[in-house]
């Protein structure tokens, strides 16, 4: 189908919610994808931080089809091995005290189950979050992102449970404690909100402080984890353990999963009846995210986004200037903020055949497959120094 009929397809019979680039693929090999009229594309986008194996990677096709030619979906009114299997794999990553798994469907719907959690274990209303935070867009997790181009419109749908606390300002994160706080929810590095990384201070802090207050610390990791940072998880580079941890993203490799993980005492205070969800950790979800999680760990891919990632931030960082204002992030989790090139950079590297993700405006986000190769990387870089010697 060429662009112009799609167009006039999408525009007819979609939503219009979002703002879609006439781009349209057909199919992907590893961190490559092609459009329809088969120019290829290098993924440095990853479906924002999803594909972390790539595209049609033989494990996540063997198990899909494999799983699907047996069992795609019963419903959690009985015992799935799939799902009970990759809980066990989930929590033999996890840090010692994290060793429970829920699964449900994607990242909003985490977060929503890791505060309903917090409220009911806690039996209070009340919930920090950080401003420019990225949380999902259903309403409890919307109303802990806190920006209010996302909020707008919206307020009626949202509790008033929620404050917000600037990112690492730990004066005032001191403050906004009390008697009534359920949890406090942080992203280890803020994602949408420009790759912001969360201060160690500012994590440690908001540990001790639950301690204290008897509230809980959830970690979104929706974006960070799964091996994206260079770590299983974001939280590990500051050497703090939170409560609950909220994954979906990664996870499932573009199979939607998501899950939250908590101690076994916590788990329980979600008795039978009080969550729950149709879909959440099929024996097709699970399955794939089994596999995925097995190949991240048998290919070593958390070093590696480790080690490319620091070299790819080093070579970038090179580029530091009047245009090129910061290079942040960590592992294969990378921002550059530009001054007033970002888009323009974008359109350039497009036409190079690469896809660049820009984001808050002004930060060009790098966040492709865990397992995209050194040259891919060394083509993304050079491409940049290219463009930044020719403005
Ligand atoms: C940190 C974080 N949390 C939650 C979400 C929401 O995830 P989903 O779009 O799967 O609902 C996102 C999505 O970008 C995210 O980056």
């Amino acid at each position: 189908m060429d662009m112009d009929t799609l167009k006039k397809l999408d525009s007819a019979h979609l939503f219009q919610n979002y703002g879609r680039q006439d781009l349209a693929f057909t199919h992907g090999r590893g961190e490559y994808l092609y459009d329809v009229e088969g120019k290829e594309y290098l993924d440095m986008v990853a479906g924002i931080a999803v594909n972390s194996l790539g595209h049609a990677h033989p494990a996540m096709t063997a198990a899909i089809c494999d799983q699907a030619s047996r069992l795609i979906h019963v419903s959690n009114l009985y015992r799935i091995k799939e799902q009970a299997e990759l809980a066990e794999a989930l929590i033999g990553i996890s840090p010692d005290g994290l060793d429970k798994a829920l699964f449900v469907n994607s990242g909003a719907e985490a977060n929503e189950a890791a505060l309903k959690l917090a409220v009911r274990h806690t039996g209070r209303g009340k919930v920090i979050a950080v401003e420019n935070s990225f949380h999902g867009r259903t309403a409890a997790a919307l109303k802990i992102t806190a920006q209010k181009k996302y909020q707008e419109g919206f307020a009626c749908l949202m509790g008033e449970f929620a404050e917000y606390v600037a990112l690492n300002d730990v004066e005032s994160l001191k403050s906004a404690f009390d008697k009534y706080t359920a949890a406090m929810i942080i992203e280890p590095i803020q994602g949408e909100g420009g790759i912001r990384p969360c201060s160690k201070e500012f994590f440690r802090t908001a540990r001790d402080l639950c301690d204290d207050n008897g509230a809980l610390l959830i970690c979104d990791e929706v974006q960070t984890g799964m091996g994206r940072t260079g770590e299983w998880f974001g939280f590990q580079h500051h050497g703090v353990v939170p409560d609950v941890i909220s994954l979906a993203k990664g996870m499932g490799g573009g199979f939607p999963i998501g899950c939250i993980i908590s101690s076994d005492e916590v788990s329980k205070t979600l008795s039978p009846g009080t969550h729950g969800t149709t879909f959440g950790g099929s024996p097709l979800a699970s399955a794939v995210a089994l596999a995925v999680l097995r190949t991240i760990e048998s290919d070593g891919l958390v070093k590696g986004a480790a080690i490319k990632g620091k070299g790819m931030m080093a070579s970038l960082k090179e580029l530091l200037g009047d245009e090129i204002k910061d290079v942040r992030g960590a592992g294969l989790m990378i921002g550059m903020e530009m001054a007033t090139k970002a888009q323009d950079l974008q359109k350039h590297a497009l036409e190079e055949g690469i896809l660049l993700n820009v984001c808050a405006g002004n930060v060009v986000r790098m966040v492709p497959p865990l397992n995209v190769s050194q040259s891919s990387l060394d083509k993304v870089s050079d491409t940049i120094k290219a463009f930044m010697e020719d403005i």
